[in-house]
């Protein structure tokens, strides 16, 4: 907690895959959403489609509304280093 934001590489975003080390990326920026997994609305197997990657479409794909941003603050990482891959 604290201290300078990391910069993820897609690699290091790939490690945190599982459940109960799942990190997700979403325009740009990487959440831990370890935490979060219980109290997704859509449930664990489908935010579990999104982690150990880009999610950005996956996400607006079902819900683009949805204010992550609020609801994932206090889970920030970092910030994905390829900036390509936050529009595609
Ligand atoms: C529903 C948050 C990622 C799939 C929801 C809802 C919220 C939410 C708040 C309820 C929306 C509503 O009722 O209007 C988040 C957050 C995410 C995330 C903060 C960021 C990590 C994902 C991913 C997927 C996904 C990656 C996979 C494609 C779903 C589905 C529902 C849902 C299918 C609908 C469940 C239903 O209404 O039956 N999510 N979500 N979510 N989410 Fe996510």
């Amino acid at each position: 907690v604290g201290g300078v934001p990391q910069v993820v590489t897609l690699s290091e975003l790939a490690n945190h895959n599982k459940q109960t080390d799942a990190w997700i990326a979403i325009r740009g920026v990487v959440f831990n959403v370890t935490r979060y997994m219980d109290f997704h609305p859509g449930g664990v197997d489908e935010l579990m489609r999104g982690v150990g990657k880009d999610a950005t479409k996956l996400f607006d794909n079902v819900h683009s509304w949805v204010n992550y941003q609020s609801i994932l603050q206090k889970c920030i990482v970092g910030r994905l280093s390829l900036q390509k891959a936050v529009d595609e």
